[in-house]
């Protein structure tokens, strides 16, 4: 049997015809940066979120960074955030002007360890931008409680959470700004790049409308010199078919995860991913700290079950970061939970025949 790590084709199916009439109806608009069915879509992705506004983008990483802007970050300032996650988070903070300050995960949740936060902050701190990662928010209390008590803004990177809660309320809400990503491969994917700024400050969300648009309100009258990064009317269309489904296909991947869950939990070998109280978890990925991790994903591999390792080396000890004067050793929960951890699959359209395939070969792997 082959079981992929994400079988988009399986989606396609379901949602072919919505998209195809979303599709013609920018066609016959042809309207295709920023058209209406990007001013739809941003209007549905607040009511979403449970936020005042939302602003297209043309990808997660440049909704960090537009963010990161409107809050003011500028050469040299620190953002503090996890050492645990897709390169985008820290390279947006760079590209932005600004350095990355990390601080280690919690070992449970793999998002930042919010207790380290403070010792981290100096009087070149300006915002702190945690990462929910995998589908699971950060703690995000005493994260908005050390904010406050220092004035510093909270981006939320929500690239893969689109969805998920943290005591009733939704990702992107909690922060001063949320950035999401509309990567294909996310919970909420497009055909083709996409992201958005979600918030509640008008004033922040409409400095990024100018930026997005080259810093210009009127045509060719540039306020500030802004960049091109607007959400294209198609993916827009795409999005807003998919986004329909998304409390539907949360559930199903929470129902899965609930019998991966009790079948890992029975076992010394494999620790299934925790969730915080009051939190809702949306299984991006699905991921498993394991023993004998590498030989793992071989057997995975041998047997045709899609899995990856997200991530195989932390942030701080990327080649690029070395002049941040981080080593190895630096943020040990990080580099522990590079080499323990392993994503399997849990898509919507996983089949309960694959997901018991799947199962039984994790166990069969540690019975030998
Ligand atoms: C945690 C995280 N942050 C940022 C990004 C960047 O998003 P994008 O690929 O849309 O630029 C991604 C996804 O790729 C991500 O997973």
């Amino acid at each position: 049997m082959e079981v992929k790590l994400l079988d988009l084709a399986r989606q396609w199916k379901v949602i072919k015809d919505e998209v195809k009439k979303g599709v013609d109806e920018v066609f016959e608009e042809c309207s295709f940066v920023l058209g209406r069915a990007v001013s739809r879509f941003e209007e549905e992705m607040a009511e979403f979120c449970g936020v005042g506004g939302a602003v297209g983008v043309a990808s997660g990483t440049d909704a960090i960074l537009l963010s990161l802007r409107v809050l003011g970050v500028e050469r040299e300032e620190e953002v503090i955030t996890s050492p645990y996650s897709f390169f985008a988070t820290a390279g947006a903070i760079w590209n932005c002007g600004g350095r990355p300050v990390f601080v280690d995960i919690d070992p449970a949740t793999y998002n930042i360890d919010a207790d380290l936060i403070e010792a981290a902050i100096t009087d070149r701190t300006r915002a702190i931008l945690p990462v929910h990662l995998y589908g699971q928010m950060a703690d995000m209390d005493p994260i908005l409680a050390v904010a406050e008590k220092h004035g510093l803004g909270v981006v939320e990177d929500a690239a893969q959470s689109v969805g998920a809660e943290y005591k009733g309320k939704r990702a992107g809400s909690l922060g001063t700004l949320g950035a999401i990503s509309f990567f294909p491969s996310k919970n909420l994917g497009g055909a083709g790049d996409g992201g958005m700024i979600v918030g509640r400050d008008e004033s922040l969300l409409s400095e990024v409308r100018l930026l997005r648009g080259h810093g210009a309100k009127n045509r060719y009258f540039h306020e500030k010199v802004g960049f091109n990064s607007r959400l294209d009317s198609l993916q827009a269309a795409v999005l807003a078919v998919k986004l329909r489904y998304l409390d539907e296909w949360s559930a199903t991947r929470r129902e899965h995860a609930a019998l991966y869950d009790a079948a890992f939990r029975e076992m010394d070998e494999v620790a299934p991913p925790p969730v915080l109280e009051g939190c809702s978890h949306i299984y991006n990925q699905y991921i498993i700290r394991c023993r004998r991790r590498d030989e793992l994903k071989a057997f995975l591999d041998r047997n045709g079950i899609g899995n990856a390792i997200y991530y195989p080396l932390s942030l701080h000890e990327q080649e690029c970061f070395r002049s941040l004067g981080y080593g190895a050793g630096a943020f040990p929960e990080s580099e522990r939970a590079a080499k323990e951890t392993l994503s399997i699959p849990v898509y919507p359209e996983l089949l309960p025949a694959e997901q018991e395939y799947v199962i039984g070969k994790v166990k069969e792997f540690y019975a030998r």
